[in-house]
């Protein structure tokens, strides 16, 4: 019988059980992009709490491709010292940590002055050339050379929730006729490009993994077909774990788990680990998942209401959060993360707009 205190493993990398924390943006990078003594604390509590991987906020691959004021950017040399102590601070606690890289697509038109670059060109945003389209692939592998020698077990490449990569996969977004739209195969092409690259100078005891959406922007029934066959090329690529996801996310009073019957299909056509994020509260439906063949289940909200989440579910307990969804707004205007817990109020320095 499968249970999330077992142990098992991604690629070489050991986990102390199969409790993950989904990425989940913090907001509480500075306003041009480093990393904060508040946004460690985070992942010192959660390391401290027993998670065992924790999967940072996406963090941007390019300074001038931006998703949001707080986006802590990678290759900003400033950061360096501080990803080390962020490795450090996580593995002192035995748990694992594995950073979660994204170009933003038109979540980047949100930033005032900033031209966001998506795959096919839009009212607010402007499409990449093929040149353009190349950089960002060398903005991806040099980014996760970077991560390797800070300390990191590993890379999520965020293929999910609108983000370039997921733009690309998703003819909703994806208008292009060139060799990078049109059909699956060509809308699949960056992403090949980029494990290409990344997987010749990576080591054994670092992991690339992905997130991918099962639901496409506009709910359309046959992308599951293709995310299917996109998750074998991502295995023939050397994934070494897929995060099942849906663009639909924050939809509320979905049944939970969101994407389990999706993530299953999946399971049955590929063999690497398969990890599934969405809507798990309970012991009881996190086992019940992996008895039917997921590998891992990663949680966000819970560990926003209640940085001891992990030690609630020894007890058997669920998760205090009520899915309001307010976490995704409520830092902007009072500083908090989550509508339950007046008592974590970050000091940010800025006002967001
Ligand atoms: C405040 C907030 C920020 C998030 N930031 C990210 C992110 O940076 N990258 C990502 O892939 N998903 C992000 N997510 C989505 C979560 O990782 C997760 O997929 C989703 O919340 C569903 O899981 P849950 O029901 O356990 O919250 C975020 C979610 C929340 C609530
Ligand atoms: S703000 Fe609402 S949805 Fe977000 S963690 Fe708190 S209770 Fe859950």
């Amino acid at each position: 019988m499968k249970d999330i205190w077992q142990k098992d493993k991604i690629k070489d990398i050991e986990l102390k059980n199969r409790i993950v924390r989904s990425a989940t943006n913090e907001h509480l990078g500075t306003i041009d992009g480093c990393i904060t003594d508040d946004y460690i604390k985070v992942y010192h509590d959660l390391a401290k709490s027993g998670v065992g991987l924790i999967i940072t906020s996406h963090m941007a691959i390019d300074k001038n491709q931006r998703a949001d004021v707080t986006h802590i950017c990678v290759n900003d040399s400033r950061n360096k010292e501080k990803l080390k102590l962020l490795t450090n601070t996580v593995h002192d606690y035995g748990s694992k940590i594995i950073a979660q890289i994204s170009y933003p697509g038109h979540h980047g038109s949100k930033i005032e002055g900033q031209v966001a670059k998506t795959p096919s060109e839009t009212d607010n945003t402007k499409a990449l050339s093929i040149e353009e389209i190349k950089e960002c692939v060398r903005s991806y592998v040099k980014t996760i050379e970077l991560l390797q020698r800070v300390g990191f077990d590993g890379v999520q490449l965020h293929m999910a929730h609108g983000y370039l990569l997921s733009e690309f996969l998703d003819p909703f977004y994806n208008k292009r006729t060139d060799n990078y739209g049109g059909t699956a195969n060509n809308r699949y092409r960056i992403i090949h490009e980029i494990l290409t690259e990344a997987t010749n100078s990576i080591k054994s005891n670092f992991a690339i993994i992905a997130k991918i959406d099962t639901i496409s922007k506009n709910e359309d029934r046959d992308f599951i077909n293709q995310q299917i066959e996109v998750c074998k090329w991502l295995e023939m690529d050397g994934i070494d774990a897929i995060e099942i996801s849906g663009n639909n996310f924050k939809k509320l009073n979905q049944p939970t788990p969101y994407f389990l019957e999706n993530a299953l299909k999946i399971r049955n056509k590929v063999n690497v680990p398969i990890i599934l994020v969405g809507g798990f509260r309970n012991v009881n439906q996190m086992n019940n998942a992996l008895e039917k063949g997921i590998d891992f289940i990663s949680m966000s909200r819970p560990f926003i209401a209640d940085e001891n989440f992990v030690q609630k579910l020894k007890n058997d307990e669920e998760s205090i959060c009520v899915n309001c969804n307010e976490c995704f707004e409520i830092f902007k205007t009072q500083h908090k993360r989550c509508a339950l817990r007046k008592d974590i109020i970050h000091q940010l320095e800025i006002n967001f707009p």
